[in-house]
């Protein structure tokens, strides 16, 4: 099994978005289509990253099974066998090598992680250990199963970019024990997009659309009934400029929405851009946007009701034990390499 990994996860905290469908989702059916028998697809959901912020522990189980089944309806195909399906807290690997890993990072490059700041700036009383030392578990997420390409939103790029140091500083004191992926630039390269893809919340659009925001309104979740998601695109907020534009900083809530109409719709953002870029109608714009994004939730429910619970265990079971024996030898290198096992 010597084919480029692949690989990229998504946590169980709270339901997807429209954001992760398109960030994380997409991507890797789109790359599992693209590449069948050329690469290795490792799709596994990150459950022990699910709880480094304050979640109801009562749904965690349920909801990393159905965000697997969400990479069902989004189109992945359980029957390639270079397709793997794994959830991280069943391949002991993960923890056992973040130990390893903790002991060669530093507290200083911890600190300046975007996410941990944003979220320690809110209330440091309550921020955990875990969500400090997050990073470091997605580093061995990656790291183990010697993965190349990592397709993720632009939000984890700072994580994807530290597990590339991480990695460089561990083989420059022990020699070549772990593949180091690809920079990010060069990520974006692969996924055949000219920067990161980052999806705007609907009430405020200078700020991400994230799942774990408590403003209902600022998010489309995969499971919201159509309609009122359509009523979340036609309340979101724009701005008084009047003219359908594509511009980033002037126009960041018009600008999201034409993207999320490119790729909700398969079509180019030129091809899209050229249909509305100049319109003065945002109420029709919005409609455009709103339909697309309803007629996309209709039939990806459809396909999430028609899923075979016992299929995705039966591939759960010979996924996770695959990548644990891998997951396995590449601890058992870095285990040799810092003396806890006998080097050969
Ligand atoms: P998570 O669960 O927060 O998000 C899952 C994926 O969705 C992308 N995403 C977005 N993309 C575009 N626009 C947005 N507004 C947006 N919000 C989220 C994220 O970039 C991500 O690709 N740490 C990761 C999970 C993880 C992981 C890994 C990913 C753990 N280990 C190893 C890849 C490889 C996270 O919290 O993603």
């Amino acid at each position: 099994m010597n084919k480029p990994v692949i690989l990229t996860g998504i946590r169980s905290n709270e339901e997807p978005t429209l954001a992760n469908y398109l960030g994380a989702f997409v991507p890797i059916v789109q790359m599992q289509k693209q590449y069948a028998g050329e690469y290795q697809i490792n799709m596994f959901v990150p459950d022990l990253h699910s709880f480094t912020t304050p979640i109801d522990h009562q749904n965690l189980y349920q909801n990393t099974l159905n965000n697997l089944k969400y990479f069902i309806a989004a189109g992945l195909d359980l029957d390639n066998p270079d397709t793997f399906v794994y959830r991280q807290s069943h391949i002991s690997a993960h923890s056992e090598l973040t130990w390893i890993l903790d002991c060669f990072t530093y507290v200083g490059e911890m600190g300046r992680m975007t996410q941990f700041k944003e979220k320690n700036g809110e209330s440091s009383e309550s921020v955990t250990m875990g969500l400090f030392n997050y990073p470091v578990l997605m580093a061995a997420d990656i790291l183990l199963y010697n993965a190349t390409y990592v397709p993720v939103g632009e939000d984890q790029f700072q994580h994807l970019e530290i597990t590339r140091d991480i990695a460089t500083r561990f083989n420059n004191k022990f020699g070549e024990i772990f593949t180091v992926p690809l920079s990010t630039k060069e990520q974006t390269e692969f996924m055949k997009r000219d920067k990161g893809l980052r999806i705007r919340s609907l009430t405020d659009p200078t700020k991400k659309m994230s799942k774990s925001s408590d403003d209902d309104k600022s998010k489309i979740l995969l499971v919201d009934a159509p309609d009122e998601a359509a009523k979340k695109i036609m309340s979101a907020t724009t701005d008084s400029v009047g003219v359908v534009n594509f511009d980033w900083d002037a126009q960041p809530g018009i600008t999201s929405l034409l993207q999320v109409l490119a790729l909700l719709t398969d079509r180019s953002q030129e091809e899209v851009n050229a249909e509305w870029v100049g319109t003065t109608n945002y109420g029709d714009f919005k409609k455009a946007v709103a339909d697309a994004v309803a007629s996309f939730l209709e039939d990806f429910q459809a396909r999430l009701r028609s899923i075979d619970d016992e299929a995705l265990h039966e591939k759960l079971s010979v996924s996770e034990s695959a990548m644990g024996e891998i997951a396995n030898a590449t601890l058992l290198r870095a285990q040799k390499a810092v003396g806890l096992r006998p080097r050969d």
